[in-house]
């Protein structure tokens, strides 16, 4: 639509928006304000008068009539702080004295590094505008990119820097956008970990200063997740107060600067990592930022959390139900997973004999991991030769995967795509197919090397044999592993000005390589690991249809894990596994059901050496699993109440999950360990229909007697109901569901 023509029609409508608050983009040229409505959100910014975009607002949604005001730049803070640093734009250049973080910093062939951006035009989109920038003199054009969902409001931001300078520039560094909050107290939220330790949630005020989040390691990364949560106020609260969010959508090197700048104000930059960054754009050249979604709640991290759940089963996972950019997929397969069972040693006659029982058990997928290619007997080789180990399966993976689904179910393959052993055949033969800087050494982790695929005969081989392996096999599903962390990045392929460019292209052809397989084979779905967790982010998961959280299966540790990753991720894509007891890494020992309902608060799988488990044993495994199955949509794609924390020690932990509409309700409950005779506290529930009356069936556990077996929501959302009395002891767990009648 034209500028005059969305001016005429606000114009013409403007007493019907008042009422009908409809969502999307609007232009107020008298003001000059770009305002994005969409959920509970609005989302405004300017132009000043200078010329620059400065954001306005973001919050609470505000009534359709209201007019906002036109930006205007804030004030020179004596001789020190200039208005161009102290004004929050969308995207500053850096440039005219910013001593904030840049959105963007460019080189150009003269040397010069000054670049100063301002409006010049903008386009409606469906969802959102385009608005380019241009420097103040020189040809370097910023197109940003909004789009706000009319449903969650979460809204999408991504820039693509463009030269049309004579010579080359080059990009130091690049924010996909700037998000900007008024001076007040807030707390900062985001994730943290480490290998067997992902998941952290992090909480700390935020002071004057800058809070770096990020990864160097060419991938998203154990260590931090690029995900945030701001929250008003000095404490962190799970259901009230406002929240600000925002999630990066990008698998290499990241980074987002949380500053509270000299004026008590807040900026939140984040895009590609300008560490060791350096992207050339020759005339004519752009590059695209990845998408940083932001998103507003004023109902807590509980309410963040829910809105960016929703938001990421409506538009940003795969093989969303019905195909298009809506609509959540379908819930995952139970899987069973050999790699705690067998590790490398699995055979053909060995994997037959796990699927049998897995089958008995109500599996639904049976998924064989890490050694079945190449000469791979243990981690030091065959990681690049991507043919079935003859000695292990001599007829191939065809009666192997024949019989899992004679068994009744799918069939899925672990595979490390990007990595090779320095003992392989692929490195034999093409040993310069790696990462790395000539003449210097080649540092191994896990005795493998990085495959560089920024190369365009790595992308092909990669590409090949993936293609070929779907082709030539009946295979529902691939874990896609990544088992360490870049070193010695080198592209020497390209001239040596050029060669920083891997950061980005290694991940692009990434992206390029799963997209083509999603055509090519449109059924095959995908787990994005990366020796557990870390390659989970809004990037992967446009392709990956669920990820493996941690290498650690501990069923207690798992408890605070997956608490903390549902602050930033969906359960439908948390797959979680029951494994053996006493657990490998802490040695703890904890009951099947314990195991049971601490894996089923996510998508379950079952990863134990259930060759040995005792009749007894899968019994109760099979009765769980069937009752999983029934309530399963409710768990992984529902409304989640985080109701007790098992954070901070915490003796007692509980989570409620409502389905979207309010028909069922799950709710699990752990103890830690009971001290001093302390009862488990009253679960009073959350999000359910007031006036409808459900039924409160116990799924694992009992409750306490006298609990009325039907009553209102009402009644369970404020009185609440007791545990029975004997729920007590170490590592003790229970669930329910509550069914509307
Ligand atoms: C990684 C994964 C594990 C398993 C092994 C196989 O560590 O996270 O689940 O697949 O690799 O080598």
């Amino acid at each position: 639509m034209s500028r005059n023509i969305l001016t005429a029609a606000l114009l013409l409508s403007a007493s019907f928006i008042a009422t009908a608050q409809p969502s999307g983009a609007t232009f107020d040229e008298a003001t000059k304000v770009f305002r994005l409505d969409g959920g509970n959100v609005t989302y405004a910014f300017g132009l000043n008068s200078r010329g620059e975009l400065q954001q306005i607002y973001w919050g609470g949604r505000i009534a359709a009539g209201d007019r906002i005001p036109s930006a205007v730049p804030e004030r020179e803070w004596a001789s020190f702080d200039s208005s161009y640093t102290n004004t929050p734009q969308e995207y500053a250049g850096w440039g005219a004295g910013l001593f904030l973080e840049p959105a963007l910093k460019v080189t150009f062939a003269d040397g010069n590094r000054d670049l100063v951006l301002h409006y010049d035009s903008y386009q409606t989109a469906s969802d959102g505008f385009k608005i380019v920038l241009k420097d103040i003199d020189r040809k370097v054009f910023v197109t940003l990119h909004y789009g706000i969902d009319p449903e969650s409001g979460v809204l999408a931001r991504s820039a693509t820097i463009e030269n049309r300078e004579p010579k080359p520039i080059t990009i130091e560094q690049a924010a996909a956008a700037a998000w900007a909050l008024p001076p007040a107290h807030y707390t900062l939220n985001y994730l943290t970990g480490r290998w067997a330790g992902e998941w952290t949630l992090t909480q700390e005020a935020l002071h004057p200063g800058a809070r770096v989040i990020e990864s160097r390691r060419g991938s998203t990364g154990h260590q931090a997740n690029p995900w945030f949560a701001i929250q008003a106020g000095d404490k962190p609260d799970e259901n009230s107060g406002e929240v600000w969010f925002g999630a990066l959508a990008w698998s290499g090197s990241w980074r987002i600067v949380v500053e509270q700048d000299q004026l008590d104000a807040i900026r939140v930059t984040g895009g590609f990592n300008p560490f060791d960054f350096g992207y050339v754009l020759q005339t004519g050249q752009s590059l695209e930022t990845p998408i940083f979604y932001g998103g507003y709640s004023a109902h807590g991290l509980g309410g963040a959390s829910r809105i960016l759940h929703q938001y990421e089963l409506a538009h940003i996972l795969p093989h969303r139900v019905g195909g298009g950019d809506s609509g959540a997929p379908k819930p995952r397969p139970v899987i069973y997973n050999s790699w705690e069972a067998t590790e490398f040693s699995v055979t053909e006659e060995g994997q037959i004999a796990l699927a049998e029982k897995a089958a008995a058990l109500g599996v639904d997928r049976f998924v064989m991991d890490d050694g079945w290619f190449g000469q791979r007997k243990d981690d030091h080789a065959g990681l690049g030769d991507w043919y079935v180990n003859p000695q292990k399966f001599p007829h191939g993976l065809k009666p192997l995967i024949d019989k899992v689904h004679a068994l009744g179910m799918d069939f899925g393959l672990w595979v490390e795509p990007e990595m090779v052993n320095p003992d392989s055949d692929l490195y034999r033969k093409h040993p310069d197919w790696v990462l790395n800087f000539p003449g210097r050494p080649r540092s191994e982790q896990r005795n493998q090397l990085v495959l560089n695929l920024a190369r365009p005969d790595t992308r092909d081989y990669i590409l090949g044999f993936l293609d070929k392996l779907l082709t030539e096999n009946d295979i529902a599903f691939l874990k896609w592993d990544y088992n360490r962390n870049w070193s010695e990045p080198g592209w020497d392929q390209l001239p040596a000005a050029e060669q920083k460019k891997v950061y980005v292209e290694f991940t692009r052809n990434l992206y390029a390589i799963l997209a083509e397989l999603k055509k090519r084979h449109p059924k095959v779905e995908l787990e994005s690991c990366s020796g557990g967790g870390g390659r989970v982010d809004l990037g992967i998961l446009q392709y990956a249809d669920e990820v493996w959280p941690s290498d650690n299966t501990d069923p207690f540790d798992r408890l605070s894990q997956q608490d903390g990753f549902t602050y930033a991720y969906t359960p439908q894509i948390m797959m979680a596994w029951v494994t053996d007891s006493p657990h490998w890494l802490n040695k703890r020992a904890t009951s099947l059901s314990y195991r049971m309902l601490s894996s089923m608060q996510g998508s379950l799988g079952i990863g134990a050496n259930i060759s040995k488990w005792t009749d007894e044993e899968m019994t109760s495994a099979k009765r769980l699993i069937a009752a999983y199955h029934q309530v399963q949509p409710t768990i992984v794609q529902g409304d989640l109440y985080r109701l007790i924390s098992p954070l901070n020690g915490s003796e007692f932990s509980a989570t409620e999950t409502v389905n979207r509409d309010k028909t069922q309700s799950v709710v699990f409950a752990f103890i830690h360990s009971t001290q001093e005779g302390r009862k488990f506290p009253r679960l009073t529930l959350k999000g359910l229909d007031h006036d409808a009356n459900y039924a409160l069936t116990p799924i694992e556990g009992a409750v306490e007697k006298g609990t009325p077996a039907i009553a209102s929501g009402a009644w369970w959302m404020n009185h609440g109901f007791d545990i029975n009395d004997n729920f007590r002891g170490d590592f003790q767990a229970a669930a329910f569901r509550l069914d509307k009648k």
